[in-house]
């Protein structure tokens, strides 16, 4: 038992129930008008089949415990909020497709296994710095994401409908039942490494050296078979794909909160990992409340605004017995703070012997906005970032676990800089996300490249 452990952890631990965040303090909740449409909606959901398996999200943790040791490297990526209107097998194979390029440079270039997680298959909710949104001198309620209302600027959108939470359930189903295929069905296959090459990526000088990797995996594979190693095992016919979301709805992932028959303990269903947003980390309140019970691997933000005391607390109360796997801590400070805010809390995490895989978001707290008044961020400043938090950890002589990004498969240029040079006169061409600016494939794959040759550099 840890020393910092409070003694009334165990007690407070009993009085756990899938419903026991309705009785703290909540922030960034809809309103439902509608408590019986909710409640029906609920009840529904609740019978519903499981999207992932509570066995699923152990082997996650233990990956996760790995990475905590330096021994594996997490990637999580994907959109900042997916979208109802994008549900096509299209945006779901190329996201999933420049992970895997990205996991394939990594592993290549780095040596190091990497657990692949999407912010994908339920990532529909979002947090919002002001509940209403004013134009023209009209006053509505803000775009929760698409499991709350919608994006349109008119009431009937922005009404909080509940029945979106099913439609959202639908869709996860959709999305990971494809993203098993992927994985399971032939597509992740390591002698397909070429195919994964996208196609407006062929272009640039990254595909070049992409294809150089894919190469060499060839040669290898044609090596071992030759040697008489039969180059068929799960290891190469298959990929582990795990999916992840902010806990934000609360109703949808009580719902969704099942006991396994294993264990006897309680997994939210609704996805492999989920995090707790910067803007809903309070120790006492509904999000803090509802993740301590489920055994779910699950994420923090820490921000600038963190203290050391608020870590502590989290980490007593979202981890008690201090379970590897268990807690991953997602730094997103902004380049220009990383270098004096993350040192005190991972000297703190460390001095109380605590296990945590530390994560770089380097997309959130380095957002701008243009002159034009679109929200973009600078590639130079997301390297930046990652730079700043390989440095802490590099001084503190200690491996980072992983690396969080907003990404997207598609060729939009939400973004700027990066090979292909994009301005801020870019940004119109296209721009497609309905809330923050994501690495288009190309920018992924070159974050990957360079995220390579840190860790090979650092590896000595
Ligand atoms: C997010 O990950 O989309 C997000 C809202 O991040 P944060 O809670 O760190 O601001
Ligand atoms: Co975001």
């Amino acid at each position: 038992m840890h020393p910092s452990t409070p003694t009334s952890t165990s007690e407070a631990k009993t009085l756990w129930s899938p419903t026991s965040w309705r009785s703290k303090p909540i922030v960034q909740a809809p309103s439902y008008e509608d408590a019986a449409a909710l409640a029906a909606v609920e009840e529904r959901l609740h019978r519903y089949p499981p999207l992932v398996f509570a066995g699923e999200a152990r082997r996650l943790k233990k990956r996760l415990a790995a990475a905590s040791r330096g021994e594996a490297f997490v990637l999580q990526g994907g959109a900042c909020a997916e979208s109802f209107d994008e549900f096509t097998a299209d945006i779901v194979r190329d996201t999933f497709r420049v992970l895997l390029q990205m996991a394939v440079v990594l592993t290549y270039a780095a040596k190091v296994p990497v657990v692949k997680i999407g912010r994908m298959a339920g990532q529909y909710a979002k947090p919002r710095s002001s509940a209403t949104e004013t134009k023209d001198g009209v006053t509505l309620p803000c775009y929760r994401g698409d499991i709350i209302n919608g994006p349109a600027f008119t009431p009937e959108a922005r009404y909080a409908d509940p029945t979106r939470m099913e439609t959202g359930y639908f869709q996860s189903a959709g999305v990971m039942n494809l993203l098993r295929a992927f994985a399971h069905g032939g597509y992740a296959n390591l002698h397909e490494v070429h195919r994964w090459n996208l196609g407006f990526v062929e272009r640039s000088p990254l595909s070049a050296r992409y294809s150089d990797i894919a190469q060499r995996i060839d040669e290898t594979l044609s090596f071992l078979r030759a040697c008489g190693i039969d180059g068929a095992s799960a290891q190469i016919d298959e990929t582990e794909f795990f999916t992840s979301h902010e806990a934000l709805l609360l109703p949808y992932e009580q719902a969704l909160t099942r006991v396994d028959s294993t264990s006897g303990e309680y997994y939210d269903c609704s996805a492999h990992f989920l995090w707790i947003g910067d803007r809903t980390r309070q120790p006492d309140g509904a999000h803090v409340e509802f993740l301590r019970g489920v055994q779910n691997p699950i994420g923090i933000k820490v921000g600038p605004t963190t203290t050391v005391g608020d870590l502590e607390r989290l980490l007593d109360i979202l981890n008690p017995n201090d379970e590897p796997g268990r807690i991953s801590l997602i730094s997103r400070m902004g380049k220009d703070k990383v270098r004096d805010l993350l040192p005190p809390l991972l000297d703190a995490v460390n001095r109380t012997g605590r296990t945590v895989t530390w994560l770089c978001d380097p997309m959130h707290g380095n957002t701008t906005t243009t002159s034009n008044k679109i929200k973009t961020r600078a590639f130079e400043n997301i390297l930046g970032e990652v730079l700043g938090f390989f440095d802490v950890f590099a001084q503190a002589g200690r491996r980072p676990g992983g690396i969080h990004l907003e990404m997207t498969g598609q060729d939009v240029t939400e973004c700027i800089g990066g090979a292909q040079c994009l301005t801020e006169a870019d940004l119109g061409d296209r721009y497609e996300t309905f809330c923050d600016p994501r690495l288009n494939a190309e920018q992924s794959l070159e974050m990957a490249f360079l995220l390579a040759h840190e860790l090979t550099a650092r590896q000595g």
